[in-house]
């Protein structure tokens, strides 16, 4: 128990369940006020059951918290603007932002149906849009915010990688690094800070049938690289979301006033700050434009080899 967010009062969509729960209950103890958003919803979308944002208010006002429940949909303007509006109505304000709800459709993309994308990238990237569009202007009258949206990583996570069966949920979490970037520009001359989260924890979103299966093909071929490494310790509940909130929980404090438009991976006890995207090789035509001839000719040697 700390008192770093005394005062505060915080939004984390998709808190009723896994990683958003650990980080409510975090936030909690640090002494912010927090609505729990959760739609109840099942993993491919589907199904609503207020259940998850209930149970979780009552175990934080249980454990001494003070927290609300709310059930909108953050894929639809309503509901986002909705969310923002019972942290207001219900504690007065609004300082801390975290976009952390999420839905899974794999199927290869050319078997994903329009409706397949649609959804993934509404609860995503649609709505991590909508709760910081409704929460902007309170956050820059009183000259004082915090955002966190959720990304994903590549090798078994989907996101700025890429992942074979994913191409709504990379294109969603990749989009969630440019928006996030974005509001940070936008939002660090008024006090508002934006950061990116990569997590990695075993919650139904994290660990599935598939992925066990990806395990165990894995680790009977003998394949042991940096996904066999997180699976297994996945597999072996090394990665809980309670590695994740502490983390999140100080990007939403004072204390991280300077770290604003950063993406941290957070994997069990490892935190992970990423590099910028860089050129890596460059080739200039002094002259003309370049050729296709001449870049047969120049491309491999100079700019694409080794790939
Ligand atoms: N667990 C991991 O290893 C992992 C890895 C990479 C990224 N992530 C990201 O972390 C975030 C949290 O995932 P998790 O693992 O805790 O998943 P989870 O399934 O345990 O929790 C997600 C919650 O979001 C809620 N939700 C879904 N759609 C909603 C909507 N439209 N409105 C409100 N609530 C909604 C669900 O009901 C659920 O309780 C997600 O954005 C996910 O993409 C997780």
């Amino acid at each position: 128990m700390g008192d770093s967010l005394q005062g505060k009062v915080a939004v984390v969509t998709g808190s009723g369940r896994g990683i958003g729960q650990a980080i409510v209950k975090e936030m909690a103890a640090e002494g912010c006020k927090v609505v729990v958003n959760d739609l109840g919803a099942n993993l491919d979308g589907t199904g609503t059951e207020g259940g998850p944002a209930d149970q979780t208010v009552a175990e934080i006002k249980a454990a001494g918290g003070e927290a609300a429940p709310n059930t909108d949909n953050i894929a639809t303007a309503e509901g986002s603007e909705n969310l923002i509006k019972t942290a207001v109505d219900t504690f007065g304000r609004i300082d801390i932002v975290v976009n952390c709800a999420g839905i899974l459709r794999d199927r290869m993309i050319h078997k994903m149906s329009w409706d397949d994308f649609d959804a993934v990238v509404k609860v995503h990237l649609y709505g991590t849009f909508g709760t910081i569009r409704a929460a902007m202007p309170y956050m820059r009258e009183q000259g004082y915010g915090r955002i966190i949206n959720f990304s994903s990583i590549g090798g078994g996570g989907g996101g700025p990688l890429g992942n074979p069966g994913q191409a709504n949920y990379t294109s969603a979490k990749a989009g969630i690094i440019g928006l996030s970037r974005t509001v940070a520009m936008e939002g660090g001359r008024k006090g508002i800070t934006c950061n990116v989260v990569f997590p990695a924890a075993k919650t139904r979103m994290g660990w599935s049938d598939d992925l066990e299966k990806a395990w165990d093909a894995r680790a009977s071929a003998g394949v042991v690289d940096a996904t066999t490494v997180v699976l297994d310790k996945m597999k072996s509940g090394d990665l809980q979301p309670e590695d994740i909130s502490p983390m999140v929980a100080y990007l939403s404090s004072e204390a991280a006033k300077m770290i604003n438009g950063c993406v941290f991976h957070i994997m069990g006890r490892e935190i992970r700050l990423y590099g910028e995207m860089m050129p890596e090789r460059t080739i200039f035509s002094k002259g003309e434009r370049w050729t296709v001839e001449e870049l047969q000719k120049t491309a491999p040697r100079l700019v694409t080899y080794g790939l």
